[in-house]
């Protein structure tokens, strides 16, 4: 096997969930064999992961849940953001939009997302919805959540 394209692979991994990151690095000490740093990672991210789900549906009710129902056809102040992965802004049928919204040409991704929940009205000028999510890792504990409970 080759040990650098494991390390990459691992660190790609890793960095997307810092807290498992962290204890990575902990545990790491330069003369720690491959094998205990692969196995350290597998017993870990799993858990981390999941972690992150919780902490995205908390956050997403805390948040979130006040406007927007997670189950099709229920639209608040908000639309419904079940299957919002994929989903052209402003084409929920029945809910109430803002012309920029419906006009945005955007299609929700992770990226997208990620853009919109950072400043809501630098990305869709004119739109009414403000809230925001300054915190990184809280806007992808969201987004995890909202990509788990569409594919669901
Ligand atoms: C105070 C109410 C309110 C809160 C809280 C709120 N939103 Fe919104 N959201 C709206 C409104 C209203 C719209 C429609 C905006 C428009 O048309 O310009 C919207 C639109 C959206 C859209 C675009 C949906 C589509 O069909 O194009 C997404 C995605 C979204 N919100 C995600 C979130 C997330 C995630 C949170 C929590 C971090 C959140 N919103 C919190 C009111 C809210």
């Amino acid at each position: 096997m080759n040990h650098s394209h494991v390390i990459t692979r691992v660190h790609i991994v890793l960095f997307r969930n810092a807290a498992a990151a962290l204890t990575i690095k902990c545990l790491s000490r330069p003369r720690m064999p491959m094998a205990a740093l692969l196995t350290v990672a597998g017993l870990l991210l799993p858990d981390a992961a999941s972690a992150q789900q919780a902490d995205g549906e908390r956050l997403f009710r805390q948040r979130c849940g006040t406007c927007h129902a997670m189950e099709a056809g229920q639209n608040r102040a908000g639309p419904h953001l079940s299957g919002i992965i994929g989903r052209t802004a402003g084409s929920v049928e029945g809910a109430r939009y803002s012309a920029a919204m419906r006009e945005s040409g955007v299609v929700w991704d992770r990226q997208a997302l990620d853009t919109f929940l950072t400043s809501p009205r630098q990305m869709v000028r004119g739109t009414t919805m403000t809230v925001s999510i300054p915190n990184a890792e809280q806007r992808a504990a969201i987004i995890t959540y909202l990509e788990g409970v569409g594919a669901q």
